[in-house]
């Protein structure tokens, strides 16, 4: 594996793959690896001749009072993982490398973002499609792997690429989970262990709901009440959304119809850790 740090050692690499004849899949991450992105890399193994990994902690998406300086990082770890699932190129810039001295361009992707995580975290989109964005420009991966975990920003990276006819295929991957029903996330280190434990409710919850969508329910308010109820039979829990939507734009009709396909899209904090979860649902 190759670890390049520079924007110009990429551009070298990547004509030089596309000369020889090679796809190339990208899987941009923040680091401190886990499950949910080594399965995004096997993926891409499946999918392109060469793997392209990067780490980035992208400061332009997080907001002022947001984790971007605790976030966890382990770049000697995460070099490790991704050797070791056979990653061919691993891209670790630094901010000044992706935002130097004089940067001034900004991505806004319009409606999408009106809603849920991006009416929560203001900007928070415009920094992923940013950074997204120059990745594929410096990159030029014919694939793109990202997780149904982050459901919004998958939307959001879609739209992107179709306005701007980028010429990079979105590949989607399902949710990696712990036994407990958790979804992987970098910001569960966050969690003490009874606060872990009690993260589990989020899959319970949506476990609920997709019951009571079974058992017939198509009214938004209901289902999203089951949601709630669930949600807040444990203690201390703050709720940012917990909604059903449909899936395509996010938009929230007051009855689901048959063959329509929903998310259920939830943000809430379980001690001062901010977990987000979703899942897909198709109405029978
Ligand atoms: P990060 O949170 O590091 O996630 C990188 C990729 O891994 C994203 O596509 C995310 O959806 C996916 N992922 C995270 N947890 C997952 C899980 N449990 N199962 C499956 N996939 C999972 O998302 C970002 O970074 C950033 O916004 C980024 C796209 C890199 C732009 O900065």
């Amino acid at each position: 594996m190759k670890i390049l740090t520079t924007i110009d050692e990429v551009r070298v690499a990547s004509s030089d793959i596309s000369k020889a004849g090679k796809t190339i899949g990208l899987i941009p991450t923040m680091g401190y690896l886990h499950e949910g992105h080594l399965s995004l890399f096997d993926n891409a193994n499946e999918h392109s001749d060469i793997t392209f990994a990067s780490i980035f902690v992208n400061p332009t998406q997080f907001g002022p009072n947001e984790d971007y300086n605790k976030y966890p990082r382990d770049i000697d770890r995460d070099t490790e993982l991704a050797e070791e699932h056979n990653v061919d190129y691993l891209f670790i810039p630094d901010a000044l490398e992706m935002y130097p001295i004089g940067f001034c361009a900004t991505m806004y992707i319009r409606n999408l973002t009106d809603k849920f995580e991006g009416q929560l975290r203001p900007g928070h989109f415009d920094g992923v499609a940013l950074v997204v964005c120059k990745l594929f420009n410096i990159i030029r991966p014919d694939y793109a792997f990202f997780g149904q975990k982050d459901y919004q920003q998958t939307l959001v990276v879609k739209q992107m690429v179709k306005d701007l006819n980028m010429d990079t295929k979105i590949i989607v991957s399902p949710t990696i989970r712990l036994d407990s029903g958790l979804a992987m996330s970098s910001r569960n280190t966050y969690l003490s262990d009874e606060e872990k434990e009690n993260a589990t409710v989020l899959y319970y919850a949506m476990e609920r709901a997709k019951d009571a969508i079974d058992n017939g329910e198509r009214n938004r308010k209901e289902i999203n009440a089951v949601l709630h109820k669930q949600l807040r039979s444990v203690q201390g829990i703050r709720i940012d959304y917990a909604s059903i939507a449909l899936a395509n734009d996010l938009s929230e009709p007051d009855y689901f119809y048959p063959n329509e396909q929903a998310v259920i899209l939830l943000a809430v904090y379980i001690g001062k850790t901010r977990l987000i979860d979703n899942f897909l649902i198709t109405f029978q």
